[in-house]
């Protein structure tokens, strides 16, 4: 293994930058070239890369986003577009490639894979929605920034005695509201995994009022609806005070947590461990808070298991 490449894809999240400085001067540790691959696999039809050095990733351990850049490429989908790609890997010589995105980042790299390509995909989305995996890179900042925000509208809705409904990312997957949600002391949480009636909904806050409370919050996510709507739907029903935060990109930026940086800088430095070994075609990830990896097929056929203990918890601690 004598150079490797590493690119970004999909959506941002934080951590990123943690593992990139990671995968790099590890590589260098153990004698490897490596190439940065800029905009994800645009960067790789394009043959947009650039050859990283020790300082090239210096003082980016605390920074959000992605050095690299990232994009949503739909060439990459196409045959021209993936023999483009393969072709600029060739032409570079590199011999392995990390990999560091979502799940449909993932597809691209197995794809790679498949066409002979040794390659190790690291988990970074803010929306935790990869089975196999606990947690992925930029989950736990988000929910940190998500909590965050609902501390400050907790604060308006208890001066207003309003509800205030706060909508969070996570496309097809709760996590961000179910767990925010619970952290955040939610009174109720709408996710995609479990359907709620707008009636269920508006009967709870009207038991909170009748016991007192007189404010509350609804924890949304985007996979089921629009913050809007849910509050038309529930004004409809009832006579109550609604405002409504989408709370969008900020959920994507910002400084990682020690937890994603801790994540990124570990998952980054095994990915070239593990291409050093000849072990590729795999994707890292964490169980009972520890390292693992497995392969990327048998990984993405893994379906993720909702999590009704926590949901439940979140509904009787809310009582
Ligand atoms: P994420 O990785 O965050 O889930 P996307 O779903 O947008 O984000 O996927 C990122 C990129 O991965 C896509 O823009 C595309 O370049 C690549 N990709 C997605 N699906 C496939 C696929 N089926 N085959 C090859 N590449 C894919
Ligand atoms: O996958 C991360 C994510 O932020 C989702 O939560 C959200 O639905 C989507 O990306 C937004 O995508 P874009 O950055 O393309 O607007």
């Amino acid at each position: 293994m004598r150079r490797i490449g590493v690119l970004t894809s999909g959506g941002d999240a934080p951590g990123m930058n943690a593992a990139i400085r990671a995968v790099v001067r590890y590589a260098i540790y153990r004698n490897i070239d490596v190439i940065g691959i800029n905009k994800g696999y645009k960067g790789l039809i394009e043959n947009d890369m650039c050859d990283m050095n020790l300082s090239s990733v210096a003082d980016i351990i605390h920074r959000g986003g992605t050095i690299l850049g990232t994009d949503r490429c739909e060439e990459f989908k196409t045959d021209e577009g993936f023999a483009k790609a393969l072709d600029n890997i060739k032409y570079r010589d590199i011999k392995g490639l990390i990999v560091i995105g979502g799940d449909g980042s993932f597809l691209g790299a197995r794809k790679l894979s498949q066409a002979g390509i040794p390659t190790i995909g690291i988990p970074g989305t803010i929306d935790n929605d990869l089975a196999y995996t606990e947690y992925t890179l930029g989950f736990n900042t988000a929910m940190n920034t998500i909590l965050d925000a609902v501390g400050k509208i907790r604060d308006n809705s208890s001066s207003h005695e309003r509800t205030n409904i706060i909508e969070v990312m996570g496309r097809h997957c709760g996590d961000l509201a179910l767990y925010s949600g619970l952290a955040g002391g939610a009174e109720v949480v709408v996710i995609p995994e479990a359907p709620i009636d707008i009636d269920t909904i508006c009967e709870t806050i009207m038991r909170g009022n009748t016991r007192g409370k007189k404010h509350s919050i609804i924890m949304l996510s985007e996979g089921s609806g629009n913050a809007y709507g849910l509050k038309d739907e529930i004004t409809k029903r009832i006579k109550v005070n609604i405002r409504c935060t989408v709370l969008g990109y900020i959920q994507r930026g910002g400084t990682p947590s020690a937890y994603d940086r801790l994540l990124g800088s570990k998952m980054g430095a095994k990915g070239v461990e593990l291409l050093v070994d000849g072990i590729s075609n795999v994707v890292l990830g964490t169980k009972d808070g520890k390292l693992f990896h497995q392969d990327i097929e048998e990984a993405l056929k893994i379906e993720k298991q909702f999590d009704y203990e926590t949901y439940e918890l979140t509904k009787i601690l809310s009582i």
